[in-house]
């Protein structure tokens, strides 16, 4: 018997776990079997965020959370095939995005890394495995990112309507499907990951559920200028960015010291919110529905208030159209895995800025 399924595995930069999902991608549209969610622990989540700056050793310290990340990997993909039952050998490929550590695709140099033996993860699962889906398009000029435009367009392309999907994941992006025109895509800005840090730090908790503790402050108008002073805001796309741009450093340097923490996060939920619409508004504001997806779209206080400041649009989530929100990101590195295996180019030059189609990541048999 062929293999039947694939599986997509990511890890993104909020550094909340591991999303593994198991797929059938020959109906149209493909379908979303199974899912599995690995969080990540404290000490891991530490070990990886050192890593985002130099320091020392970190050759060896990366080799060897690659092989960790690995073993997570595997342990998720084998829970999950064990839990429903299905044989690795029914697996055509894992398409792992891995984590990433550093992002710098600008100019001709540019590079992006992501942990997570790939050798090791077909080794330990019995799976071929691709891996390293960004540096081929940036190779190529592109931003390497965002690379799940194409998978937006798959599952959501309409004939008639201009709609944008938004993945507020620890980055946010956005895919403008409009009818007989280009797929766009690019980063907006902060997603969560500032939210994260700054919760974690003054409350305790890796998040902060539903913006319950953003709501009990008050946005600062002037803190809230001052982010959004930053040029990347104001570049044209196509454009990504990661935690080298948005950071605690980048948070503090803006802070006076005397501001209530509960203020700061409020401000911080209205900077994901104003980027978002400023995006929608600047670059497709004949959309007519905006679809939103990743971890920030189950945060209600966020939902609320981008519906608020998007007047006379419908703002839902993805899961209204049958794709449930917390697995597109995985669901999409399922399919690119499936392009790559085919031949098939996995980037839109539109949206990365590659100079052309690129097959993306390498292949790890299994
Ligand atoms: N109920 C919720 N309220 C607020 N934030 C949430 C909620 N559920 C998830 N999140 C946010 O979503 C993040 C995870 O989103 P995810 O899509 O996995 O991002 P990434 O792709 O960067 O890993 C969490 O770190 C948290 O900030
Ligand atoms: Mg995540």
């Amino acid at each position: 018997m062929n293999p039947t399924y694939h599986i997509g595995i990511m890890s993104g930069t909020s550094l909340d776990g591991v999303d593994v999902a198991l797929v059938d991608l020959s109906p149209l549209p493909p379908s979303l079997l199974h899912t599995f969610y690995l969080p990540y622990d404290k000490d891991l989540r530490r070990q990886l965020l050192d890593l985002h700056q130099p320091g020392n050793d970190e050759l060896h310290r990366a080799a060897m959370l690659g092989n960790t990340l690995a073993h997570r990997y595997a342990k998720a993909v084998i829970e999950l095939l064990k839990e429903n039952k299905v044989e690795p050998q029914n697996v055509v490929a894992i398409g792992c995005h891995g984590q990433t550590v550093r992002h710098c695709p600008q100019s001709g140099m540019g590079y992006s890394i992501q942990l997570g033996n790939a050798a090791l993860l077909a080794e330990l699962t019995g799976i071929t495995v691709v891996a390293d889906f960004r540096s081929r398009d940036i190779a190529a000029g592109g931003q390497g990112a965002p690379l799940v435009s194409g998978f937006h367009q798959l599952l959501f392309q309409d004939p008639k309507i201009h709609r944008v999907i938004v993945n507020i994941g620890g980055i946010s992006n956005i895919t403008s499907l409009a009818p007989n025109l280009e797929v766009v895509g690019f980063d907006c800005g902060p997603g969560n990951l500032l939210m994260d840090s700054w919760c974690l730090r003054h409350i305790g908790t890796t998040y902060d559920g539903n913006g319950v503790w953003a709501e009990s402050g008050k946005v600062i108008p002037v803190l809230l200028e001052k982010f959004m002073s930053l040029r990347f805001f104001s570049l044209p796309p196509p454009k990504s960015a990661g935690r080298e741009v948005f950071n605690s450093a980048w948070l503090e340097s803006y802070l006076s010291g005397h501001e209530k923490p509960e203020d700061v996060q409020a401000t911080l939920l209205q900077l994901t919110i104003t980027t978002i619409t400023n995006s929608i508004l600047a670059d497709f504001s004949d959309a007519a529905e905006i679809y939103l997806c990743g971890g920030g779209a189950r945060n209600k206080a966020l939902t609320s208030k981008l519906q608020a400041s998007l007047p006379g649009k419908k703002v839902k989530l993805t899961d209204v159209l049958g794709a449930n929100a917390d697995w597109l990101e995985a669901f999409a590195f399922a399919w690119l895995a499936k392009q790559t295996i085919l031949g098939v180019p996995g980037n839109l030059p539109p949206v990365t800025n590659a100079k052309g189609e690129r097959i993306l990541g390498a292949i790890y048999q299994a």
